[in-house]
This record gives structure tokens, sequence and C-alpha cells, in this order.
């Protein structure tokens, strides 16, 4: 008999046509379900699994009013800061989410990010488009910056901050990191290790964020810390908008304190502060750097290979472990 579940919104064609095969599930509209909707739906349906991502606040009102028949919720995504894993846990329900699979496309579009903001590509691309560009630029005009020579700093030497240090290199860029452990030298590849962020700052010329949302990380990018980087460094972030100071961000570069901004995450987005628009030396993007075909299409088939695991009465391939990770605020509005 085939599993019932409930999904949230429309994955990618490969993903739901092998839901239609092997599982028992109605096709969930382009656009995420509401909690309300999603609720009603278990209840309706029984169902013992459910695929949702960052759109839904596992919040514990929610966790505690989730049937018994759950017994599996597997999130479309890396980051867990839109669950409440207490709860989680206290309703004794299996997490997963989706580790290693977007490595390659999040740490290729913090490199793309890094590129653009250095070579200043959001504004060639609007001089050119707005029919600006009347006239050959100067020699001396409009200059970005090279990466190669640069010291890369990664804050979060997890598995994309690793995949992005790999690109650096090849692109002839020192690489630096910060994170609660030190790699083995195998992983660290020649990469200098700070045991302090703020050892990590002073050298980082391009800071990338690989962090995850947590109690402890929140806005660590603020005043103080940009106050750290050198003068005329790019920062770019792919993680969790919610680790930024928007404000002090914002003040930055508008200074020249820091050259650009790549951002693909935002505090509250799809919401994010008027002010970036308006601001030239930031790349923006609406948080699409796991959104490749590949990429969304595995994140999808390792939600169904992990409640079809439970459902097999196995264990789930990517359970969240609850124990290392420190409460995310959940005080503040759900962030993808
Ligand atoms: C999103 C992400 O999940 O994996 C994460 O934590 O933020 C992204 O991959 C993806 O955009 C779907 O919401």
């Amino acid at each position: 008999m085939k599993s019932r579940i409930v999904v949230s919104r429309e994955l990618t064609p490969a993903v739901m046509s092998r839901i239609t095969r092997e599982f028992d599930a109605e096709l969930p509209p382009p656009e995420v379900m509401s909690p309300n909707a999603i609720m009603e739906a278990l209840y309706a349906t029984g169902a013992m699994g459910l695929v949702f991502d960052g759109r839904t606040r596992f919040d514990a009102a929610f966790v505690q009013a989730l049937p018994p028949t759950l017994k599996v919720a597997a999130t479309f995504s890396v980051g867990v800061d839109h669950v409440d894993l207490a709860a989680v846990r206290a309703k004794g329900l299996v997490l997963t989410n989706t580790p290693a699979v977007p490595d390659a496309s999040v740490a290729d579009f913090a490199f793309l990010l890094m590129l653009a903001a250095a070579r200043r590509l959001a504004e060639y691309d609007a001089t050119v488009r707005s029919g600006q560009w009347r006239r050959i630029f100067a020699h001396a005009e409009c200059l970005g910056s090279d990466l190669a020579g640069k010291t890369l700093g990664i804050l979060g030497m997890g598995r994309i901050g690793q995949a992005l240090a790999h690109r650096a290199r090849a692109f002839g860029m020192e690489v630096a990191y910060h994170n609660r452990t030190r790699l083995a030298p195998v992983d660290e590849q020649g990469a200098i290790y700070c045991r302090f962020l703020d050892e990590l700052l002073p050298i980082a010329q391009v800071l990338s964020l690989h962090a995850p949302l947590t109690s402890q990380t929140a806005k660590l990018l603020n005043a103080r810390t940009i106050g750290r980087l050198p003068d005329g460094a790019i920062v770019v972030n792919t993680a969790r908008g919610g680790l930024i100071d928007d404000e002090a961000l914002i003040a930055a570069l508008r200074s020249g304190k820091l050259r650009a901004a790549g951002l693909d995450v935002f505090e509250g987005e799809p919401h994010l502060d008027p002010r970036y628009v308006t601001l030239p030396n930031v790349t923006l993007a609406p948080h699409m750097a796991s959104a490749t075909e590949e990429t969304r299409t595995a994140m999808g088939m390792l939600c169904l290979d992990n409640i079809a695991a439970v459902a097999a009465g196995r264990p789930a391939l990517t359970e969240v472990r609850m124990t290392s990770i420190p409460q995310p605020p959940l005080s503040t509005p759900s962030r993808r």
C-alpha cells in the first residue's frame, strides 16, 4: 500500500512524478499551502509524511497541534531555523532535512555573487539595459576589483563553505575561515583557521557567510564586526538574512567602508529593506542559491527517500539531530 503524504508546494517535475507513482498524495498548489491548509490536509488524510519548506513555520504551537498519525516531517531545506526543534523532539516526530545535495549549487552561487559584486556586474547590466551606455568607458572609469590574490574569509566551514573554498582556490584566492571546530588538514587544504571571528574579520577582503541562523549567530554581522573588516571589503550572504544587521550593512555600503555586497537572503524575506534596491553596489537575488533543476530534484528525492525509509520502519537517511543545534530565534518572522 502506498504511504500517504502531504506536500506543501509543487516540486520539480521529476519529484512530482515520483510522488504520483510511489505515494498517495494530492497534488499541491504551485504556491505554498498555508499552515492551516497543511494542518487540515494532515488531519483529513491521516498522512504519515509531510514535505514542507522554510515558508512554513514549525513553531511550538503548530508542532503540538500536528496529528499523531504524522510520523515524519521532511523539510525541503538544509536550514532548520523555521523549526522549533524542542517541540519536534517533545512530539516524537522524525524531522529530516536535505544536507549535502545543494552544496555545489549554493557554493557556485556564492561565488557568482562574489564575482558579480567584485566586478560590478549589476551596475554594468543596468547601464546597458537603461540605454545609458552612450560612450566608451574611460580606462580608469567604473573599475571592479580582482578576486585573485585576495583573501576570502569563510564564516562557517561546513560542506558548503568547503565547496566555496575549493572554487576560491581555483581563482587564485587565499582562504581563511572561522568555525566552531577546526577541520582536519586534509579538509582544510591550506586554509588559515581563525579560532575567533575577530581574527578572521581583519583579513577577510571578501567575507562569505555559511553559518546556520541560531540564537548565537543572529546579527553576527553588525556595526562592530563590519568595522573590523578591511576597508573596501565585499560581503556575500547565501545563508540566512538574519545573520546580518541590515542597518549596519546598508550604512557600510553607503559610506564606502564596504565596496560591495552580494545578497541572496534577507531578514523577513520575501520582504527586504527597501534601501537595498537603491544601492548600486549590491547584487540582489531572491533566495535562489540552490535553484537548479538538478539540485532541487535531488533535494525533493531526498525528502521522499527519508519518508519512504520511515514508512518501511527504517531510520531516516538524514534525520536532524536535535542535540547540538542551539534554538533559533523563532520569534522573528519566518525566512526560507
Ligand atoms: C531553500 C535553503 O530551502 O536549504 C536551505 O536551507 O535555504 C534553500 O535551499 C530552498 O530555496 C527551498 O525553499
